[in-house]
């Protein structure tokens, strides 16, 4: 999966695969994620020769839409969304590649015609039967759709000589423990495990899979990388955006459901695992897996938790509304649109160390880094006056934007005073590679066709992931509450999450 060595580390990996022919099949195909990053993807993977030879995408939704119609909807989806701009000369062959099944989710007929549709498919484009099933849609129709198309007699069993049926599954894996459990159950009578790929799109970016490289390939991290050094880790997703049109499904989900239980766990894994001995997916994700599993349990949620919601504020100078005033928001809606928690490692390495999580919309500026504070010096030499400590060194993976990574190291001012400031060591991968990264869906597309799992959440770690989740759930769950703390839009989050890392020097990085 990984790769090492080139001029141009961020194409490896991509112009040397070539995957076996396979339609993907988009269930939910007219649908906002297809139109936004799917389809995008996919024509981003077409202009960078990689695509199987022989491939077809299929669209499967309720949308009145015929294959013309379905390419013009891809069309307009890419012009507006994908990294690069539809090319006349390739999109005439990537049109020819798309085509759309109209149905709803519990229509066996609709899955019998889709089933037809496809074969027709395969055999003009020559695909011997391989197939990845993307299941676009709300969690709450993957059982049924998974029955349907096994019903349908549209996936295989899994056998290593004959094609493959592979599924993959969007998030959010349900809404708590128990959802998950279900929707994992309903998909592990239909499909073996290797054939599941359950998404999380932070794994796919660029940044996040810099985190094992730079981790574990180079000599100079590892053997700082544990309690003894660091004393805590901020690991922060803000964005700058509200609600927008999604308050439907947030309003049952908040910031909790919708980016710590999967993104923000997940790059705490990343950042916390022992090194794994090999880049397969199953040694990577055992490695991760036992982070979640040492995670201490929030018993009571209060002492370190925030929750909180936006108020009226500002964005780029404009009001903005709070989110109670968003479209669809109920107005006494104690949904949380922000949320920061201290959270502790209960192994060896880490025992001790906080790692301080935050995310939240309408915050100052979309921003997604990982920031480690190393322990202060002692105070001998540069660090004996307590009114002019020395800054501690940090390390910043910055993941978006802006992606690369930068260290502050305390320097002497020139002059002949003894004067020390913090200078900050930088790499930014727009100025060092002149190749822009690909978007997450296309890397992450890519190793499905390959089959490759390693980016892929298993089933054990998104139920490890809820288990920990649960707690805090309940905890809340016993809260009798009207309202949430709250912070103007536009600003960096609650005085309570200030509160929550203040003591030892420590404060939240600054958005
Ligand atoms: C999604 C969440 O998983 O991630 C959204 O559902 C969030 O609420 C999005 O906006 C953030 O992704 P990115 O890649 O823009 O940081």
């Amino acid at each position: 999966m990984l790769e090492t060595a080139s001029h141009d580390p961020l194409a490896v990996g991509l112009a040397e695969m070539r995957p076996q022919p396979c339609s993907l099949v988009i269930l939910g195909g007219g649908g906002d994620l297809a139109k936004r990053k799917l389809l995008p993807a996919v024509y981003n993977l077409a202009l960078d020769d990689v695509l199987p030879e022989n491939f077809a995408i299929v669209g499967f939704g309720r949308r009145e839409l015929n294959d013309n119609e379905y390419q013009a909807f891809a069309r307009a989806g890419i012009e507006t969304y994908s990294r690069r701009s539809a090319e006349d000369n390739h999109w005439a062959d990537f049109e020819h590649s798309l085509f759309f099944v109209q149905g709803s989710f519990d229509d066996a007929d609709a899955f019998a015609r889709l089933k037809m549709r496809l074969e027709e498919i395969e055999s003009e484009r020559d695909i011997p039967g391989n197939r990845i099933f993307y299941l676009s849609i709300p969690p709450r129709f993957i059982k049924a759709c998974v029955n349907q198309l096994n019903a349908a007699g549209l996936i295989y069993e899994n056998n290593d000589s004959g094609p493959f049926s592979r599924v993959i599954v969007e998030k959010p894996i349900g809404r708590d423990l128990e959802s998950a459990r279900q929707i994992n159950a309903a998909l592990a009578k239909v499909l073996d495990e290797n054939q599941i790929f359950r998404i999380d799109h932070y794994l796919g970016k660029e940044t996040v899979q810099n985190i094992l490289v730079m981790r574990f390939g180079n000599a100079i991290f590892e053997p700082l990388w544990n309690k003894k050094y660091i004393d805590h880790v901020q690991i922060t997703v803000a964005e700058e955006e509200g609600v927008g049109t999604r308050a439907g499904y947030y309003e049952h989900a908040g910031a909790l459901r919708d980016m710590v239980q999967n993104h923000i766990l997940q790059l705490l894994s990343l950042t916390a695992m022992e090194p794994p001995w090999a880049m397969t997916a199953d040694v990577v994700r055992d490695c991760k897996l036992a982070v979640l599993n040492c995670l201490r349990p929030v018993s009571d949620s209060g002492s370190c938790v925030v929750r909180a919601q936006y108020a009226v504020g500002t964005k780029d100078g404009v009001d903005v509304p709070g989110y109670r005033r968003e479209e669809n928001v109920k107005p006494d809606s104690i949904t949380e649109t922000y949320v920061a928690l201290k959270v502790l490692i209960d192994n060896w390495r880490w025992s001790g160390v906080p790692f301080y999580l935050r995310t939240g919309k309408r915050l100052p500026k979309r921003t997604s880094e990982i920031a480690v504070q190393f322990k202060e010096v002692p105070p001998i030499l540069f660090n004996i006056d307590p009114r002019h400590t020395i800054e501690p060194n940090v390390f910043v993976l910055r993941i978006q934007p802006d992606e690369g990574i930068s260290m502050s190291i305390n320097t002497k001012l020139p002059g002949a005073k003894l004067r020390i400031q913090p200078v900050e060591m930088d790499f930014g991968y727009q100025s060092t590679f002149d190749e822009q990264s690909p978007e997450a869906y296309e890397r992450l597309l890519l190793d499905v066709m390959e089959g490759d799992a390693t980016l892929f959440m298993r089933r054990d770690e998104v139920e490890a992931s809820w288990t920990w989740i649960k707690n805090i759930q309940e905890s809340w769950g016993r809260e009798d509450i009207h309202w949430l703390p709250e912070y103007a839009a536009g600003t960096a989050g609650p005085v309570e999450a200030d509160k929550l890392i203040e003591g030892n020097h420590r404060k939240w990085h600054t958005l």
